[in-house]
């Protein structure tokens, strides 16, 4: 289908796992997608996998200059921006007396400054153009309820939620829709590195977090990235032009709110 056709996208956090299959249903939906992410070659690679309609940028979105940088790349290669993907995120594991500055910074510094002013940059961009736009933020499930050994990232993904709601209201009259997606547990890097963290802290064999997980599941299974590209993809097109400042949850019947 040819539902984003001509449009221009840029995906943060876009060289692998839901990032990657986002920027891949939206050059299958006929965008043109930059694949932006801090692993330029990751990017590079992942870019050349989708085709000819995706490329590269790098971006670390805990630097104002790279994101400024990416947005005018983005600009140069595709005449504008139409969609904003800020799914670039990182996890750590910080039970309450653990818990380091370091890691709250850092995770603070990605995960909400890094989803705020690469929404604020491409805001910028699509105001100028006065053509609208699509920001889609990806929050969790863990945005929506306290998790005992993840503080600091349920609080920044609360934060996304939060973010999504006000900007949202805010630039809808530039006919700027900002939403959000919650995933619930969803194979990745990303996972692998908590189920690595559950296995330390737990005393776990490796596998056994996420297995036990993914069997909790109402739908039976871990999600995959690519069962969030409807909504990905919903969310990006016209088909949601009067959705404005939503969260949805897309989890397999994990968490309803
Ligand atoms: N995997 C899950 O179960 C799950 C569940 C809920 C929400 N999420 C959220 O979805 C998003 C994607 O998660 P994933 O599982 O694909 O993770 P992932 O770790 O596989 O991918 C994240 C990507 O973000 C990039 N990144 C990290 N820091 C960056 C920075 N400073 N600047 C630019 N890019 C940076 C990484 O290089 C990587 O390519 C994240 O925001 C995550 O919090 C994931």
């Amino acid at each position: 289908m040819n539902r984003l056709q001509g449009r221009s996208a840029l995906v943060t956090g876009g060289a692998r796992g839901i990032g990657a299959a986002f920027a891949r249903a939206y050059a299958e939906e006929g965008a043109t997608v930059a694949v932006a992410d801090i692993l330029l070659d990751q990017a590079r690679a992942t870019a050349e996998a989708i085709g000819p309609a995706a490329y590269a940028v790098q971006i670390d979105v805990t630097r104002q200059e790279s994101i400024d940088a990416a947005i005018e790349a983005v600009r140069e290669r595709a005449g504008g921006l139409d969609i904003l993907v800020n799914n670039a995120g990182v996890y750590d594991m910080d039970p309450v007396e653990a818990m380091t500055r370091r890691s709250f910074d850092r995770l603070l510094a990605v995960n909400v400054a890094g989803t705020l002013f690469t929404l604020q940059a491409a805001a910028r961009l699509m105001i100028a153009q006065g053509r609208g736009g699509k920001i889609i933020n990806l929050s969790s499930q863990a945005g929506r309820r306290g998790e005992a050994l993840s503080p600091i990232y349920c609080a920044t993904k609360a934060a996304v939620i939060s973010l999504t709601q006000s900007a949202g209201l805010d630039l809808i009259r530039h006919r700027i829709n900002v939403n959000g997606i919650a995933p619930g547990v969803v194979e990745s890097d990303m996972w692998d590195h908590v189920d690595a963290l559950f296995a330390r802290h737990e005393g776990r064999p490796l596998g056994e977090k996420k297995r036990l997980v993914g069997e909790a599941v109402p739908y039976g299974r871990m999600g995959v990235p690519e069962d969030l590209c409807g909504m990905a993809v919903f969310l990006a097109s016209g088909e949601s032009d009067y959705v404005v400042a939503q969260t949805y949850n897309v989890d397999g019947g994990n968490w309803m709110s």
